[in-house]
């Protein structure tokens, strides 16, 4: 059992002993994985939301974003191409937005399923067991839904109109149908200590999850925390990952966009570091612009051609490869 003091010495490591905590991290992940990265084609079909979280460059009060959907049509054709591209799951993200309700959606998990042989991951928030249980039925495979932090105070702090005790019903109940579930948190939230980020570690491995999914908190200039800082140093959000790793060692893991956000090649970096996937952005060009919940999203002008022969390059300088099949969980179910 590793303490939370054990974790904060670990986030405190520099020099040899860090690089050697790096090389530990992706040793484990090697031993798994192999040079394997799994590719997910991430579609944000729609940035309509419904909370108003204080971080979130797209929550329902800022009046700044211009609203999207894409209609099912459109999701089934990006899908068509991904299975060209490397890509053998497809991550269906958007904002709280009931206009999929559950029938609207279901449609459209089965539609993919009947069309491609891509593995279907849903990303769209707290919804109940019943919809979860249809679209599971529907053919979805797998859920991202994050704790964000495990602080209840800070939970209350950054999500004005939402409940943690809620969330995690959802993730136990995601976890109880034996849908393979991700979750994780923001890394360096306004009054986060780092006694604070080694208890997320902790809580996050707790939870037994098959995905895991952290990075860095970063400030949106037109939302409540706009003005904010987030006062780790850039090393501790690479630390966070190479110590998830270690203590989760067959957890699917992504190198998150926000590691291109805060550091040139960040997300290379971090797959050299714990992480094995790769979650390139397949949203028509004429949308992504529209979706940022942080400023300094990349890929912003590159469409998903362009993402999917950069991505493959990418993995190459740093010696791995796409990885082949869907990439479902190898941790099996939890306890
Ligand atoms: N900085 C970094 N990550 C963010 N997210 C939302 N807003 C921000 C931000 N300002 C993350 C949340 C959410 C995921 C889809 O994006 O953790 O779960
Ligand atoms: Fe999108 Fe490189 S991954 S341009």
């Amino acid at each position: 059992m590793t303490s939370v003091t054990e974790i904060v010495s670990l986030l405190q490591l520099d020099g040899p002993q860090l690089d050697d905590l790096y090389q530990q991290a992706d040793k484990v992940c090697r031993k798994h994985f192999g040079n394997n990265v799994h590719l997910r084609g991430v579609i944000e079909f729609s940035n309509y939301c419904h909370r108003n979280c204080n971080y979130c460059g797209i929550r329902a009060k800022s009046k700044n974003v211009k609203r999207y959907r894409m209609t099912a049509e459109e999701i089934l054709a990006v899908c068509r191409k991904m299975e060209k591209q490397n890509m053998t799951t497809v991550v269906l993200q958007s904002g709280e937005d009931p206009y999929y309700t559950r029938e609207v959606m279901g449609r459209i998990i089965s539609a993919i399923k009947k069309e491609t042989d891509l593995a279907v991951t849903l990303s769209v928030g707290e919804r109940g067991l019943a919809t979860y249980r249809y679209w599971q039925k529907m053919g979805m495979d797998r859920y991202l839904l994050r704790f964000e932090t495990a602080n209840r105070k800070l939970f209350r702090e950054c999500h004005p109109d939402d409940d943690f005790i809620k969330r995690i019903k959802c993730l136990k109940a995601l976890q109880k149908l034996g849908v393979q579930t991700g979750s994780g948190f923001l890394i360096g939230l306004p009054g986060e200590t780092m006694e604070q980020l080694a208890r997320d570690i902790l809580y996050c491995t707790d939870l037994k999850l098959e995905m895991i999914g952290a990075g860095p908190f970063i400030p949106s200039e037109l939302t409540p925390f706009g003005k904010a800082v987030n006062s780790f140093p850039k090393d501790i959000y690479f630390k966070t990952i190479a110590i998830l790793r270690l203590l989760n060692p067959l957890a699917h893991i992504p190198a998150t966009t926000a590691f291109d956000a805060i550091s040139p090649r960040g997300r290379e970096l971090v797959l050299k570091r714990g992480a094995n996937v790769f979650m390139p952005n397949t949203t028509p060009l004429e949308y992504r612009k529209h979706y940022q919940l942080y400023p300094g999203k990349p890929c912003l002008n590159e469409s998903a051609d362009q993402c999917a022969v950069c991505v493959v390059k990418r993995l190459g300088a740093i010696g791995k490869k796409p990885g082949r099949g869907p990439g479902h969980a190898i941790s099996g179910k939890p306890a």
